[in-house]
C-alpha cells in the first residue's frame, strides 16, 4: 500500500530561519511554497532525492500546527507515505478499524490528495498518506 516516504513534515516557528538552514546550509532545492488556508499553514517543500522535507509555519496559534508548536516546540510533526490510491488506502484502514483524522482525502500541497491517520493509532507519530497527481492521472 505504501510505496515510499514522500516527505517529513517539520513544524517551525521561524520559516525564514528554517529555509536558511535547509536551503542554504543543507543545500536542498526549494520545490514548492504555498499558503494552505484551510490547514492554517504556510508550507515550503524542499527536495531530498525522491522525497521532500515540508516546513510548516502556522498562520495562527489556533491551528493544528500552531497548537503543536505551543505544546512541543519546533520539530518533527509528521511522516508522509506515498500511496497509489488514497481512497482505497483509506477504505482499507477504515475497514481494519484504524482511527483516522481524515476519513475522506483532502487537498494537500502541490495538487496532492492527503489524509492523516490518527496519532493514537500510529504510536504517537502523526502519519499522512499522499496521493500524487501523477498517480491519479495514470489510473484515470
Ligand atoms: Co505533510
Amino acid at each position: 500500500m505504501l510505496s515510499r516516504i514522500d516527505h517529513l513534515g517539520v513544524a517551525v516557528a521561524d520559516l525564514d530561519a528554517a529555509i536558511a538552514l535547509y536551503a542554504q546550509h543543507l543545500s536542498l532545492p526549494i520545490d514548492h511554497r504555498e499558503v494552505i488556508e484551510e490547514q492554517g499553514v504556510e508550507a515550503v517543500a524542499l527536495t531530498v532525492g525522491e522525497s521532500r522535507v515540508e516546513l510548516l509555519r502556522p498562520l495562527r496559534p489556533d491551528t493544528p500546527v500552531g497548537r503543536f508548536l505551543a505544546e512541543h516546540g519546533p520539530g518533527l510533526h509528521h511522516v508522509a507515505y506515498a500511496v497509489e490510491d488514497i481512497d482505497a488506502a483509506l477504505a482499507r484502514l477504515k475497514a481494519d478499524g484504524v482511527r483516522l483524522v481524515d476519513e475522506v482525502a483532502r487537498r494537500g500541497l502541490a495538487g496532492t490528495r492527503i489524509a492523516f491517520v490518527h496519532p493514537k493509532a500510529t504510536m504517537g507519530l502523526l502519519t499522512e498518506l499522499v496521493e500524487l497527481p501523477a498517480a491519479r492521472k495514470e489510473r484515470a
